[in-house]
């Protein structure tokens, strides 16, 4: 549909049916937040909604697109919304364990899987991808974002955007990407959702908006802000970010879409007086789209009779949303994507993508006496604990379509791949509640055994929106119970399910072996068994730092430097009941091998302005076993006119070493990736010594460092 052919679509339209196209409305069965879904089908019928959300599968679809195109008066078609975060019916792991594999291919290949998924269940758009980075791991939705840091998240939003819309969204099989929450949502205060946030303008710009200017720079087609207030302008009513900031700066041309009933929302947070106000704020701010809190519907007849909106503004926004329908080729074909049996035939085709991302999500965080991989012979294995045997919560939460019958357990994926060994199972506790009849069979189970795996940790309500957490303990009884199993003395290999890290270092120094798994999904049985059979080897590195004890939080690698850095003196930054230092660094996760850095090279040492970097290093896997290693470069820029991070993250490269086998690996940094904003806030890059530093993680005693000089900088 042409310009011209929107603009005559715009003249035929009553001022309610433009609203209509401004107004998202979830469908009655399945809301994602706290007002119900009224009666979409009517509205729909009438023009009063132009995009729906948690519609998918052919029937639901079918019946409400026929009612869009051949029930109502103009037979616009819906755009039908959804969050697909990782997977839709095939689920994928949580993009926190992702995150763990540091490879942009496979993150871009899950998200086209997914939305081959969504698209033939009739989505056309997806809420995802997330990228708030989340330092404080309270904060329930850390598990639906790529960690901690900004340059993973860049990486991980544009390998996204890119999957989710292929290279043109009339390709039926693609979806359009929102990325998501814009911004700084993952700042709330005390790690409590939709809490204020509160930032400097530097931090904002050196942390929190270089992942949506990547998703912007990859094509994301929407934009949805964050529930929460920036140092007390609501983003849903912040036009400096949503219009001067994402329009003007970052260049997007898309549509931008509220959460959920947000709008409305505007009042709680104490901006607006009325719904008309409230619409008035959002829309004159920049936000096209209304989700479900009608107050477009209600509010904006009322704020146009008042003049706090203009038709000419309301006009804007639906040409937006008319040419993402079009874009999405919905005019020519309201049914798209969808086929009559929907997504479910795809799910045996992305078994093996899902099994593959499982197992490269998962980190070992400890190996004593490489007691894993499992020995070959035949064992008696005890698997015990809660999460052994859940279906359901190795989905994760935002699962999509997926269902738990189709989750492979622990326990499902250990005995298949192992037939030769007995294995028993006894849960002996609940995740936060006791078990019937308590832990005496399974610790009986476990004393006998040669090989008990403890599966533990949170359940996946325990993270995700509205589930923040005060601990990062063990839930309920389950402390108890591990300290009860492990005191039993038989080699013990723990398998920690979670939405985020859990500051358990009491766990770690008694058990033979953690691996952190988060929630990975339709495939977690079959690819924790590759791990512990040696079939594969883990390769997972943390994308975030893992505290000793949530006193520590906010904790990350990146912080800025202290006057009196942490030491043993008195009068320096550190506690006086725990070291300062994280249980485990980001980018911290053991392999079977044994990998050994030498001889750093950066050439040249004295790079001038337009100039790449060349960063290469010796590595030597020591070990008996393959291993698969990601090697991390950070600079750091010691001596500035504002002080820099003590660590910036700006590559990593992952190597396969073979037994006994060395190899260089090389990284290119260009010179123009050293910009930040300077003492006025502009981007250039400083003149100056920078170090340039190479290694398994940020732990800084395991890193290789060599400073090189630039002369002359410049934007
Ligand atoms: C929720 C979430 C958002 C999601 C939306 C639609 O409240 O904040 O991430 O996309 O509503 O489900």
């Amino acid at each position: 549909m042409s310009g011209s052919r929107i603009d005559a679509l715009l003249s035929e339209m009553t001022l309610a049916e433009k609203i209509g196209q401004l107004n998202m409305l979830a469908a009655g069965f399945s809301v994602t937040g706290p007002i119900i879904g009224g009666d979409a089908t009517g509205a729909v019928r009438e023009g009063r909604a132009g995009s729906l959300l948690n519609v998918f599968g052919p029937s639901s679809v079918r019946d409400i697109q026929r009612v869009a195109i051949e029930e109502s008066r103009l037979k616009i078609p819906l755009i039908l919304g959804f969050d697909v975060v990782h997977g839709h019916r095939t689920v994928f792991p949580v993009p926190l364990g992702e995150a763990a594999a540091f490879d942009p291919a496979l993150w871009e290949a899950t998200a086209r899987a997914s939305a081959r998924e969504a698209a033939a269940d009739g989505v056309a758009l997806t809420f995802a991808p997330m990228l708030d980075v989340s330092r404080d791991p309270r904060w329930g939705r850390v598990v639906e974002g790529p960690g901690e840091d900004p340059f993973v998240h860049a990486l991980f939003g544009a390998a996204k955007v890119r999957g989710f819309q292929g290279d043109a969204l009339d390709d039926p099989s693609t979806v359009a990407a929102t990325v998501k929450h814009f911004v700084g949502y993952g700042a709330a205060a005390a790690g409590r959702d939709y809490a204020s946030t509160d930032m400097s303008e530097r931090t904002l710009r050196e942390t929190y908006l270089p992942p949506f200017q990547a998703a912007i720079a990859a094509g994301c087609a929407a934009v949805m802000p964050a529930f929460s207030d920036l140092s007390g302008v609501p983003m849903t009513a912040n036009g400096p970010l949503l219009t001067s900031w994402l329009r003007r700066e970052a260049g997007f041309e898309g549509v931008v879409i509220s959460d959920y009933n947000a709008v409305a929302e505007l009042v709680a947070h104490g901006v607006a007086t009325d719904l008309a106000e409230a619409a008035a704020l959002a829309l004159r701010a920049g936000v096209d789209v209304d989700m479900m809190s009608g107050a477009y519907e209600r509010g904006l007849p009322d704020a146009l009779s008042r003049g706090l909106v203009t038709l000419a503004e309301i006009e804007t926004s639906v040409r937006r949303v008319l040419q993402l329908k079009e874009r999405l080729g919905l005019f020519d074909d309201p049914m798209r994507g969808l086929r009559d049996q929907g997504a479910a035939p795809l799910l045996a085709e992305h078994r093996p993508l899902a099994r593959e991302a499982a197992r490269r999500s998962a980190v070992l965080l400890s190996n004593r006496n490489d007691i894993l991989p499992i020995a070959a012979n035949p064992l008696r294995i005890a698997m015990v604990g809660p999460l052994g045997d859940a279906p359901t919560d190795m989905m994760g939460s935002w699962s999509g379509a997926g269902e738990a019958r189709d989750s492979v357990t622990f326990l499902r994926g250990l005995r298949e791949a192992r037939p030769d060994c007995d294995i028993g199972y006894a849960r002996g506790v609940g995740v936060d509640e006791a078990e019937e009849g308590g832990p005496d069979a399974a610790l009986e189970l476990a004393r006998a055994a040669d090989l008990v795996i403890l599966a533990i940790g949170e359940a996946r309500d325990m993270s995700g929106e509205a589930a923040s957490r005060t601990g990062l303990d063990l839930p309920g009884d389950q402390a108890n119970f591990a300290r009860a199993v492990l005191a039993l003395g038989r080699p013990t290999v723990v398998v920690l399910s979670s939405g985020r890290p859990l500051a358990v270092p009491w766990l770690f120094e008694r058990a033979d072996a953690v691996l952190a798994t988060w929630f990975l999904g339709s495939e977690a049985g079959h690819a924790l068994a590759d791990l512990l059979t040696g079939r594969a080897a883990p390769s997972g590195r943390l994308p975030l730092t893992w505290p000793r004890s949530v006193g520590q939080v906010p904790i990350f690698f990146g912080e800025r430097p202290s006057g009196r850095p942490a030491s043993d003196g008195h009068y320096t930054s550190k506690y006086i009941d725990l070291p300062t230092t994280p249980l485990f660094a980001f980018g911290h996760g053991l392999t079977y091998g044994h990998v050994r850095y030498a001889s750093l090279s950066v050439e040249p040492s004295r790079p001038r302005r337009d100039d790449a970097i060349s960063v290469s290093v010796e590595l030597a896997n020591e070990g008996v076993h393959a291993a698969e290693e990601t090697v991390f470069l950070f600079v750091r820029k010691p001596v500035s006119r504002v002080a820099r991070p003590l660590l910036e993250l700006k590559g990593f490269l992952r190597m396969g070493l073979e037994p006994g086998e060395r190899a260089r690996g090389v990284l290119t940094l260009p010179v123009s990736a050293l910009a930040f904003p300077g003492p006025d806030l502009t981007s250039s890059v400083e003149p100056g010594d920078y170090e340039i530093l190479v290694g398994p993680s940020a732990d800084r005693t395991r890193l290789l460092r060599q400073v090189v000089h630039i002369e002359e900088g410049g934007a």
